[in-house]
């Protein structure tokens, strides 16, 4: 039967630090994996959780949960929804709210960048070490859309992670991590350089989350703007956490807030008929018990944002898992043939 069963715990573990990655071990093994269509569709249009049979019609119950999430509309506000000067309040901060700038809403689409797109395999690509020696690259690239996470670099590792990015996520804190906030000269070329090789991709700026982020997101669609960078820009929707949090609840999955990896994977259920997930594996060390970096580019370590952080990532991680094995998508969380 193509019943979803898919059970976390509400662990309140940020990272784990034992030796969890035990507990984890992919299986069956990856050669073994087969990809259940039916599941698949399923999801896509009618998601339903453990004992319930998915019925001929729509019942009213599946036509509330389709009503979640819808990936057209959710990817990002569009032009004719705002205008300059609309107030917004934060999503995570109710009580900030944000001016919609000029800049930023001459780089809203017009239309949605997903509008009639469907794909058949896409990847999802997270930003953990154990891409690192994973030989992906050429795997990854060969799929028909390609998503990637806060502008993680590729050139350098191009063999592991692929080129390919159809659509790239950014989350404001980015600019302060990896572009030392603009400070100088150097770092606004750095970004824009990284920007420019987007060459027509969309950028996806989670610009209505946090208000922290409020100046750099300025920043950047100044940058876009003032240098005719060719992107086509995405600020997803207002109700799209809301919207993903929701969906999971219905599986008695507790997530207070989806990583940008969890909200990729929710979104392209409805628009991919096959998810290849890499780079996703939560845990300071691989199958085989050695060491595996947080990212592969950088030198974060886990639980770097401390029992503050609000991902519950090794959670998330077990419920894509047991997606994993049921077929509905593939995780690769070793090296590619
Ligand atoms: N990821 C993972 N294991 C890691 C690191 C990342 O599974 N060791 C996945 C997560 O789903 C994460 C995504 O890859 O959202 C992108 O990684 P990253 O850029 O590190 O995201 P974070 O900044 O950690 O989380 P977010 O952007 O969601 O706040």
């Amino acid at each position: 039967g193509a019943e979803v069963v898919i059970n976390g715990s509400s662990s309140p573990a940020v990272v784990d630090r034992s030796n969890e990655s035990i507990k984890h071990n992919i299986q069956p093994a990856s050669s073994k994996w087969r990809h259940n269509q039916t599941l698949s569709l399923r999801i896509r249009y009618c998601w339903v959780g453990k004992g319930q049979l998915a019925p001929q019609g729509l019942s009213l119950r599946m036509k509330q949960i389709l009503k979640f999430l819808d990936a057209e509309k959710d990817i990002s506000v569009l032009k004719g929804t705002l205008k300059p000067g609309d107030i917004i309040h934060y999503i995570f901060d109710r009580d900030s709210t944000m001016n919609v700038s000029q800049n930023l809403y001459e780089l809203l689409p017009r239309t949605s960048p997903l509008k009639n797109k469907h794909f058949g395999t896409c990847a999802i690509v997270g930003n953990s070490g154990v891409l690192l020696n994973s030989g992906c690259g050429q795997e990854i690239d060969a799929h028909s859309f390609v998503i990637r996470c806060n502008l993680a670099p590729v050139q350098e590792y191009a063999r592991d992670v692929g080129l390919k990015t159809d659509l790239v996520t950014m989350n404001p804190s980015v600019i302060q991590r990896a572009f030392e906030d603009l400070v100088n000269a150097t770092w606004r070329e750095k970004l824009l350089q990284r920007l420019h090789s987007l060459n027509g991709s969309i950028l996806w700026i989670p610009a209505f989350m946090a208000r922290g982020g409020k100046e750099r997101v300025e920043w950047v669609n100044e940058l876009i703007l003032k240098h005719h960078v060719n992107v086509r820009t995405a600020y997803p929707s207002l109700r799209l956490l809301h919207a993903v949090r929701g969906y999971w609840l219905t599986n008695k999955v507790h997530i207070k807030r989806p990583t940008t990896g969890l909200l990729m994977y929710t979104l392209a259920t409805r628009f991919c008929n096959q998810i290849y997930l890499y780079g996703f594996w939560p845990f300071p060390l691989d199958q085989n018990q050695n060491p595996v970096k947080y990212h592969y580019y950088d030198s974060l370590k886990y639980g770097y944002t401390s029992q503050a952080s609000p991902h519950t990532m090794p959670l998330e991680f077990k419920a894509l898992k047991s997606l994993h094995e049921q077929g509905a998508l593939k995780l690769t969380v070793g090296q590619c043939d």
